[in-house]
């Protein structure tokens, strides 16, 4: 079985991801998120739910510890948010870490609604964890699985990825952690 932990579990992506998680064998999920009510998935049944905000660090080793992967899918102050969970894991030896930036960070100037998630993606690559980081393009609602990839360094591509398409891409990982680490992705529908 492999322990893994979502941290956000409220937020849009998060619920796609857990809809395609709860329907394999293999995975204990643990469901991270500030206020259970927010929860929008029909079955969480099976899965472990404990309520913590990621800037609480103590909350947050607590329900860390123990996992095998960490998917953070979080809003706000992203910076900090992803001091706290390199903290987390250290201190727990948890090594794999799936993190949602976004399109647009490595541009110049970068825009400064975009400054937290290029912080927060600093504060990732900086650290000795066995990172996943996505930079997804904007989001649209569509249903279908379409997507490509483009490497650090290289052009984005593309201007919408569905919501499936992205939360496929990370149960993908999430299934075969081993072929993504150290990568920083961009995600795109092709010729979007
Ligand atoms: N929309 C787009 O087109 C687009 C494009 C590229 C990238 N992105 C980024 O991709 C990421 C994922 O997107 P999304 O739409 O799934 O995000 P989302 O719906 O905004 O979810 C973010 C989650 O973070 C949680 N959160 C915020 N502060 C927290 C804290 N201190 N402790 C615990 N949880 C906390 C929120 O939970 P609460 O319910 O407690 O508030 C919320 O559920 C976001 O960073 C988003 O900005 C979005």
């Amino acid at each position: 079985m492999k322990n893994v932990i979502i941290l956000g579990a409220s937020g849009n992506i998060a619920k796609h991801v857990i809809d395609i998680l709860v329907k394999k064998d293999d995975i204990n999920l643990t469901l991270f998120l500030r206020n259970k009510n927010r929860l929008r998935n029909n079955d969480v049944s099976k899965c472990r739910i404990v309520e913590g905000d990621v800037l609480n660090i103590n909350q947050l080793k607590e329900a860390i510890n123990g996992q095998d992967i960490v998917y953070a899918n979080l809003s706000g102050d992203l910076e900090a948010m992803a001091k706290n969970i390199v903290k987390a894991m250290n201190e727990t030896g948890v090594k794999k870490i799936i993190f949602i930036s976004s399109i647009g960070i490595y541009d110049v100037p970068v825009k400064l609604v975009l400054k937290p998630y290029r912080k927060a993606a600093d504060v990732i690559e900086a650290s000795n964890l066995e990172y996943t980081i996505l930079r997804p393009t904007w989001f649209i609602n569509a249903d279908e699985v379409d997507y490509e990839t483009t490497r650090k360094g290289e052009p984005e591509k593309g201007s919408v990825i569905s919501q499936k398409s992205l939360a496929t891409l990370i149960t993908k990982i999430i299934g075969s952690p081993e072929n993504y680490i150290r990568e920083n992705l961009g995600v795109n529908k092709p010729n979007s």
